[in-house]
């Protein structure tokens, strides 16, 4: 068996749904630890951690665990444990010359005191690492800011190639030490998400990231049709294409928008070189989605991943009567584009989405349209209740589903995976 670690994104509760949707239904995964930082997994299954992390859009950090002990064993035991060879050893390869090497510390459930006094005395223990690793390589630390490194920082000073990252998570009866096998391309991303020809802050831009977790929660066959009928710049496309999905439909009712899909897209080919386009079957239209119907074939698409409009820029200055009527106007568009995809979506088919969910004080406002969407036959996956996920520690909405914010943000995005009865 393998224990894994997996050092969560900025919404931890997207990014452990993901995890989970990757393993599938594998039966003999055991969730051992899920915090708001880190999720930590036993399974039988090996993982490519190079592989997977590309894979992700939710997680930062990758790494197996490779040891532990009792909390209050860490003060006593923990500087000679550092300075034992047959426990380095698990964390290096012994053939490197120069080492340099790091420690980070993690919540895995635990209490601030608790962190701090592990964090203090972990802290201490580098300089004795060093002397030790110095006496047969050219050892060095790099000591952080904050109480974990970032994916920056453990990519910057090398300590994936040239040395290595212990990883310490504390839970409440135990504290495990891992070794930090792949980080986030960081580089990668912001790459894709500023450099790209066809930007448009106006249409909302979805982050890339956030489009790669809504694609791997829903589960799909690389050769099933995913559809995002709201494609605007294309973001949700071209993270179907990376991750090497192969019939792909993008439609959005405006033309510029399909064209700076278009533009993104062959740009997308352009920078990675071992994609070739003719691998895939890629569709891009203008349509409205209250159209979509008329275009496309009954029943012919197995998942839309989409985001819709999610009210105008202005909203963001709105009084209740104004977010109420933003509010009745997408309810509309969203329940016109529910009718449509009833149609055209497999029996199994699912889609995942955003609503907006506009914050006005401490309250959320969200588009009341469930009822109306299970009586056409869509139920949404309520996280908390399901039994998959209910493990998880999820933090869900009223309504069972997960909010995707950022601090100054006034409009939310609402994640909800829909199902056909
Ligand atoms: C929030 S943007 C989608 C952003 C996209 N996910 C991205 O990152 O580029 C919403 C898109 O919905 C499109 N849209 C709005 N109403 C529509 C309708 N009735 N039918 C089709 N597309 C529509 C807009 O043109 C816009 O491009």
């Amino acid at each position: 068996m393998h224990k894994y670690f997996f050092v969560l994104g900025s919404n931890p509760n997207l990014s452990k749904v993901e995890i989970l949707a990757f393993f599938g239904e594998t039966e003999d995964l055991k969730i051992i630890t899920s915090s708001k930082e880190v999720l930590i997994l036993e399974t039988a299954q090996e993982i490519n951690p190079h592989d997977l992390i590309v894979k992700l859009g939710g997680t930062i950090k990758v790494g197996e665990i490779v040891d532990s002990l009792a909390p209050g064993d860490f003060t006593e035991q923990f500087p000679s444990l550092a300075t034992d060879i047959n426990f380095l050893s698990k964390l290096f390869d012994p053939q490197l010359q120069k080492i340099t090497f790091g420690i980070s510390v993690y919540n895995a459930g635990t209490t601030t005191n608790q962190i701090n006094s592990i964090l203090r005395e972990a802290t201490r223990t580098l300089p004795k690492m060093k002397k030790f690793l110095q006496t047969s390589y050219r050892a060095s630390f790099f000591k952080p800011q904050e109480r974990s490194i970032s994916s920056v920082s453990v990519v910057k000073n090398k300590l994936l190639t040239e040395g290595f990252e212990l990883a310490i998570f504390i839970e409440e009866q135990t504290i495990l030490f891992g070794k930090t096998l792949a980080v986030q391309n960081f580089e990668d991303y912001s790459f894709r998400d500023y450099q790209r020809p066809g930007r448009d802050a106006e249409a909302g831009m979805l982050p890339p990231k956030l489009a790669k977790i809504m694609i791997n929660i829903a589960g799909k066959d690389i050769n099933d049709t995913l559809l995002d009928p709201f494609c605007g710049n294309g973001t949700i496309l071209q993270e179907l294409i990376l991750l090497g999905y192969k019939n792909i439909i993008g439609t959005d009712f405006k033309s510029e928008q399909i064209e700076k899909t278009n533009q993104n897209i062959d740009w997308l080919f352009q920078q990675y070189q071992d994609l070739v386009k003719s691998d895939f079957n890629i569709k891009t239209f203008t349509y409205d989605v209250r159209k979509l119907n008329q275009t496309f074939k009954e029943e012919g698409i197995d998942a839309i991943i989409t985001e819709p409009f999610l009210g105008s820029p202005k909203s963001k200055h709105f009084n209740i009567p104004q977010i109420e009527n933003e509010i009745k106007i997408l309810e509309k568009l969203y329940l016109d584009a529910f009718y449509q995809f009833k149609n055209i979506l497999k029996k199994n088919g699912k889609i995942v989405i955003i609503f907006p969910a506009f914050k006005f004080g401490n309250t959320l406002h969200y588009l009341n349209i469930l009822p109306q969407l299970f009586k056409l036959g869509f139920s949404p996956l309520n996280f908390q209740e399901n039994s998959k996920y209910k493990d998880l520690n999820l933090e869900v909405s009223e309504r069972g589903s997960i909010i995707y914010s950022r601090p100054d943000q006034t409009i939310h995005r609402e994640i909800f995976i829909f199902q056909q009865d």
